[in-house]
């Protein structure tokens, strides 16, 4: 039996969804009852009602973060958006070579999914800067708790591995099974994983890193979400550092101090 969400349960879910998480399900009701009903009706529950009362209670948000695993897609894969790495190889990690050897730089995936970005970013950074690699930080965040568990385990199968360069997979995973990579620890060691939620203002770092992934996640946002999250991210960066969007995305109808670089790359001067 295929459940109907109520007019009543609709607005509530969008509403709750909007004021936590940014997240714009306005015209997604469709979505919402195709991407639930299976889930929600294999639970039990004969109608949206209780089980949204149910989400709304539950005090660990286990059951809100597989509701937002259910109505984002956590859809990343290895290198995604490949021009993104080239432009901190060629452009960046060539200034980052003349610090000193006390500096720290920092990079932030800011909606990591189940880890393939910051990983990639591991795996650029060992490539680029062999054993002074250390000195660059990596933090990855989601808001759900389902794909930061998939990224911190850092195990992949081989068909997301496969666009990886057959050297690379060589040396930083290692083979456990038949169709089984995990990642190596020395390059898991490069990935600190976090939950955090980019809508809410709360517990946000000032002038901190040196470039911020932010990809892929802003196309959920409305555009007063985006203008808040954009001025957020530009307080986050150190002056002189990168916001980098996904490719498909843009600033353009937004109020911000950034500078254009390329398309789906910012800099903050100063
Ligand atoms: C499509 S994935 C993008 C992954 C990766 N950045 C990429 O480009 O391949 C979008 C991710 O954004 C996360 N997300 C959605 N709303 C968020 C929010 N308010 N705060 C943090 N992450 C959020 C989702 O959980 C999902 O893992």
């Amino acid at each position: 039996m295929s459940l109907k969400l109520s007019d009543a349960d609709f607005f509530r879910l969008r509403d709750f969804m909007h004021a936590k998480f940014g997240i714009n399900l306005a015209e997604k009701r469709i979505l919402i009852e195709g991407r639930l009903n299976m889930m929600v009706s294999k639970r039990g529950y004969t109608d949206f009602g209780p089980y949204i009362d149910d989400v709304m209670r539950d005090p660990t948000g286990k059951e809100v973060s597989v509701l937002v695993s259910k109505l984002t897609t956590n859809f990343t894969f290895f290198l995604r958006e490949e021009g993104h790495y080239d432009f901190l190889t060629h452009k960046v990690f060539p200034v980052w070579k003349n610090d000193g050897p006390a500096s720290i730089r920092r990079i932030w995936s800011a909606a990591s999914s189940s880890g393939e970005e910051p990983y990639s970013l591991a795996m650029v950074i060992a490539n680029s800067f062999a054993n002074k690699a250390s000195r660059i930080k990596i933090e990855a965040s989601d808001i759900s708790q389902y794909v930061l568990d998939i990224a911190k385990a850092g195990v992949y199968n081989g068909e997301r591995i496969s666009k990886l360069p057959p050297d690379w997979v060589q040396r930083y995973f290692t083979k456990l099974g038949e169709d089984e990579y995990e990642i190596k620890p020395q390059l898991k060691a490069m990935v600190q994983y976090r939950y955090f939620n980019l809508n809410d203002p709360a517990h946000w770092a000032t002038r901190s890193y040196d470039v911020i992934f932010c990809r892929n996640v802003m196309i959920y946002f409305d555009q007063a979400t985006r203008q808040a999250l954009s001025e957020r991210l530009f307080d986050a960066l150190k002056p002189g550092g990168y916001l980098i969007i996904g490719m498909s995305e843009t600033l353009v109808n937004l109020k911000t101090g950034f500078k254009y670089i390329q398309p789906s790359v910012y800099r903050r001067e100063a």
